[in-house]
């Protein structure tokens, strides 16, 4: 028997904002680091007082490659090491859930095997996820990396959506049809799965997601006059977002409630300014509800964008064919950090059904009264590991004897060449 079959297999799940790595079988990810790359440029691009020398500027380029090959740093360290050095550069190499710095990625997942989970490639089978807009010709870099650079015995990519889907294996009975509502750092998809196979005609994405409402807190807070460092804005609204934001049922009534009772509602922020090392302290206020808003409102913050996301929903599941529709209607399933907000779920489960009964009830009117139309289930799911859905629903197939024959193998890579890895099961049809 292969010895990797029998050692757990590594779940990595990218994302724009965060990673999330670990071993299958457990229930929480052993790590979850920013998507960030920080690389000592001094020694990419050396001074050109050595250029008139050829010999000796081939030696500094060449052990400048070595040196930059050892000298990054991934994640929070990453972060930190480009505030206090100006010699690091940030890379960041996802952006709206597709890798567009493949280097900079190689390099990322490096430090994740060696560095953070310190498992030796070649001895397990690897879980990686893609966005469900991935196209085949990034699946194949991915299959490239992993078998050649890292030598690993078998990959399987799944897609995020189907993952968060199998999440609910052991959250509730598992359903595999329903609709996944993935609201991550920088990339917000509505995907409809039926048996398990996502119906790639019916995807819808809105370019709003997490990172849009830290700007948006951002912005609020700026425009208010609110005295955060500038150096730090981005990651204090981030923060607060976090901590103090959550979804209202009705803006108007909310502002009408903080302005009767500021003391409850107002909260402060204190920070640290980084150059100074003097504290400060700042008002949040109406941007804690505002924030998760423009999901709901879109045009309060981008005038080009303005279909609400349960209207979004709602047009992906009409799109879908007519028999999976109830199905899809009555099993919504949350996943990613930005549906994580209160009552996020409670908004979106009213919004949604008002669309739908608003609906019903004009069919029923414009049919004679003897043929009612029955009214449709709507239920938009939460489950406590929502935050990781994907992730965890990767460690739970990858925990399953059946996900190593689904695996393409190291000696399939060898015979065929990367081109295995183009084909993805779960899109029926698509490819
Ligand atoms: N408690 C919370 N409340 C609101 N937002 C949160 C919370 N925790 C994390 N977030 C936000 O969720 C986002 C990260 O979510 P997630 O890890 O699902 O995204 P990702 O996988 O990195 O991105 P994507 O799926 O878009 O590629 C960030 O914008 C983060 O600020
Ligand atoms: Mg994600």
């Amino acid at each position: 028997m292969d010895p990797s079959t029998s050692r757990p297999a590594v779940v990595i799940d990218n994302g724009t904002g965060y990673t999330k790595m670990g071993f299958a079988g457990n229930v929480e990810p052993c790590f979850i680091a920013p998507t960030v790359v920080a690389v000592n440029e001094s020694f990419i691009t050396q001074p050109n007082r050595s250029s008139n020398k050829s010999s000796s500027s081939w030696l500094a380029q060449h052990s400048a490659g070595v040196m930059a090959d050892l000298d990054f740093f991934i994640g929070e360290e990453a972060i930190s090491k480009s505030r206090t050095s100006g010699t690091y550069n940030l890379s960041y190499p996802i952006k709206h859930g597709q890798v567009e710095n493949w280097d900079a990625m190689e390099r990322f997942w490096q430090q994740c095997i060696f560095n953070y989970l310190r498992c030796d490639p070649e001895d397990h089978y690897f879980l990686l996820t893609e966005s469900p807009l991935t196209p085949p010709e990034s699946r194949e870099y991915t299959g490239e990396i992993m078998f050649e650079t890292f030598n690993v015995p078998g990959l399987y990519i799944a897609v995020q959506p189907v993952l968060a889907l199998a999440a609910g294996y052991t959250t509730s009975k598992c359903e595999m049809t329903g609709v996944v509502v993935d609201v991550g750092d920088g990339a917000t998809h509505v995907v409809p799965v039926a048996e398990g196979y996502v119906i790639g005609s019916s995807i819808k994405s809105i370019p709003i997601s997490g990172k849009d409402v830290t700007l948006f807190v951002q912005q609020l807070m700026r425009e208010r006059g609110e005295h955060v460092p500038p150096e730090d804005s981005l990651e204090v609204a981030r923060k607060i977002k976090e901590t103090y934001c959550y979804t209202s049922a009705d803006i108007v009534k909310e502002y009408n409630k903080h302005d009767k009772e500021p003391s409850k509602y107002i909260k402060q922020w204190r920070g640290i300014k980084p150059k100074t090392g003097a504290p400060y302290s700042c008002d949040v206020g109406y941007e804690r509800f505002l924030g998760p808003e423009i999901f709901f409102n879109p045009e309060i913050y981008d005038k080009d964008f303005t279909t609400p996301l349960p209207a979004v929903i709602d047009r992906c599941i009409q799109s879908a064919p007519i028999d999976t529709r109830r199905a899809l209607y009555k099993n919504i399933v949350l996943s990613g950090g930005s549906t994580m907000f209160k009552d996020f779920q409670r908004r979106l489960q009213r919004d949604t059904k008002k669309i739908v009964d608003a609906r019903v009830h004009a069919s029923s009117m414009r049919n004679n009264s003897e043929l009612k139309a029955q009214p449709v289930e709507v239920n938009v799911v939460s489950h406590p590991i929502q935050r990781y859905a994907v992730w965890f629903g990767g460690s739970v197939l990858a925990s399953t004897p059946e996900f190593f024959t689904a695996c393409h193998t190291k000696a399939e890579y060898e015979e065929y060449g990367a081109s295995i890895c183009r084909t993805n099961p779960v899109f029926k049809g698509m490819y």
